[in-house]
């Protein structure tokens, strides 16, 4: 049977290469966003939803159960991200970056949980960020949110290794899309030079990850991070 694989934030961004990434592997490709896909391919099904949005996430995932019957891959990308030195930051943006990265990331995992249980299979994929090891100054907030996630990453992969489910987390370095084109020249070069490899994440190296957690013989793989960029947590 043909893999089915569900990616968050998938209208631009590292959400829709790995959407092509798939689409060219011949897979079904879900995706999401808040705003409409230009993405148009038979083997490419889009949903206009708030990761944030309870009622939306459980429709989605009823209307997946009801057309494929289940789902094999979830990939936990949509994300938002905001620097500020965390004595500047108003309330409304952690709230707005919790529920996002946290928030969306349980929903998405939980619904798709409960279709890949009756299979007993399933891959699911956290998006954290090398935010989280370097301690970065001026991003608190993000980078918190991106541990919350890890954190729920290790605990799930404790809950869902009986049901045949691995959950897993990459966590990139910068990478050139819309998340960081306001942050500084200067900031992303001090950040590379805190890296063991000195230059800019590609999409290839977090879809290199993404296909090593996926392939059948990661089934032993579970609660991990990989940083890329030879950061070393
Ligand atoms: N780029 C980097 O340097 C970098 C580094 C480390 C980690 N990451 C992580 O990688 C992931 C992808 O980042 P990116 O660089 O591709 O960001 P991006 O270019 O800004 O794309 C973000 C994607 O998420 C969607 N999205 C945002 N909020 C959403 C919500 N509430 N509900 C549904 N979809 C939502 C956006 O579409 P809509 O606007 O239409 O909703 C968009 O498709 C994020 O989790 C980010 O934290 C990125």
């Amino acid at each position: 049977m043909n893999q089915i694989i569900l990616i968050t934030g998938s209208r631009k961004g590292i959400g829709r290469q790995l959407a092509e990434h798939f689409i060219a592997l011949g897979k079904n490709v879900i995706g999401c966003s808040r705003s409409e896909s230009d993405l148009r391919n038979e083997l490419y099904t889009h949903f206009c939803l708030d990761v944030t949005d309870e009622v939306a996430v459980k429709k989605m995932f009823s209307q997946i159960r009801q057309k494929y019957g289940h789902i094999d891959i979830l990939i936990n990308n949509a994300g938002i991200a905001s620097m500020n030195h965390f004595l500047l930051t108003p309330l409304i943006t952690v709230e707005k970056l919790f529920i996002t990265n946290f928030n969306g990331t349980f929903l998405c995992s939980r619904e798709a949980s409960k279709i890949m249980q009756k299979k007993r299979y399933g891959r699911i994929i956290n998006f954290s960020s090398v935010a989280v090891a370097l301690n970065l100054e001026g991003e608190a907030i993000y980078a918190s949110s991106k541990s919350a996630v890890e954190q729920l990453s290790r605990v799930m992969s404790k809950e869902l290794g009986g049901l045949g489910i691995t959950v897993n987390c990459v966590a990139p370095t910068p990478i050139d899309t819309d998340l960081i084109k306001a942050v500084p020249k200067n900031k992303i070069d001090e950040l590379i030079s805190y890296q063991s490899i000195k230059r800019m994440g590609l999409i290839d190296d977090v879809i290199n990850v993404v296909d090593f957690f996926i392939n059948e013989k990661s089934s032993f793989i579970s609660g991990q991070t990989i940083y890329l960029g030879g950061i070393i947590s």
